[in-house]
């Protein structure tokens, strides 16, 4: 399907890539390699996304709760994000995408937190679609952080109570400056949101499909972009059928 073919693109489309350890189990493989062959998917979805139209694209890649996994697993992880900004900055710079990472970068460690900055620096000025890496994300640290921020400019006299708004609070976020996101899909079947964009997601359509995140193809997301386009958004208000009726 073509970028022309389909109507009712989500500007923010964010995936909790999900299902790496049990695509690898159900083969008998190691985890690691799920996480490995999640990568290809990866680049799949960013290709995709960008034909497909859609202006931003966030990946959950690295959970503030995924510490506690096992150490050599979450070596593993780093390893692999370290590689894949090494190898995929050049393309991505090429095909005009740019970067963006949300999540606690203090404590990172030091060979990762340059090569996330290189990323965001190098493709500041990419317009075709941004990618937005969730990495050491979880949604209630980056409210925390905001409640933070705002807490002490109040202290300070910079900010009265009142001025404490819907808007501020997401201009605090990590988020700040991107749309809130349209759909979230989550794949592997798990049918939750593991602390991801919770104030973010206040009014976007939640997806949940079965396919493990490696199996996670060009078909699969353009099938997902399909049923969202089918979907009514409200926003609190009315259908808009029964306005057209009723009015
Ligand atoms: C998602 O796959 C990748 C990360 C959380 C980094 P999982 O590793 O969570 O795979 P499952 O859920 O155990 O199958
Ligand atoms: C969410 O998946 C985090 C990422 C995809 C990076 P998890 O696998 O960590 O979530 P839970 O533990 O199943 O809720
Ligand atoms: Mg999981």
């Amino acid at each position: 399907m073509t970028q022309h073919a389909m109507n009712n693109i989500p500007n923010h489309v964010a995936i909790i890539m999900d299902g790496n350890g049990r695509w690898a189990n159900v083969r008998g493989l190691p985890r690691s390699m799920g996480h490995r062959k999640g990568v290809e998917a990866v680049r799949e979805a960013v290709r995709t996304a960008a034909e497909a139209g859609i202006g931003y694209l966030t990946l959950f890649a690295f959970s503030s709760e995924n510490w506690s996994r096992p150490e050599s697993e979450v070596s593993d992880l780093m390893g692999l994000l370290k590689t894949f900004i090494r190898r995929d900055l050049d393309s991505l710079h090429r095909e005009n995408v740019r970067i963006r990472v949300i999540g606690d970068r203090t404590n990172l460690r030091s060979d990762i937190l340059p090569l996330l900055l290189e990323a965001e620096e190098r493709t500041r000025d990419n317009t075709a679609i941004t990618l937005v890496i969730a990495f050491n994300y979880g949604s209630r640290d980056e409210i925390a952080r905001a409640m933070r921020s705002i807490a002490g400019d109040v202290a300070a006299g910079l900010l009265h109570p009142a001025d404490v708004s819907p808007d501020l609070i997401s201009a605090r976020l990590d988020t700040a400056g991107i749309p809130d996101p349209d759909l979230i899909i989550r794949t592997s079947g798990e049918e939750r949101l593991s602390n991801f964009l919770l104030w973010q997601a206040a009014y976007a359509e939640l997806m949940f499909i079965p396919d493990f995140w490696p199996d996670f193809t060009r078909a699969t997301f353009l099938a997902a972009l399909a049923a969202y386009a089918g979907r009514e958004r409200r926003f609190g208000g009315v259908p808009a059928a029964t306005l057209a009726v009723g009015s």
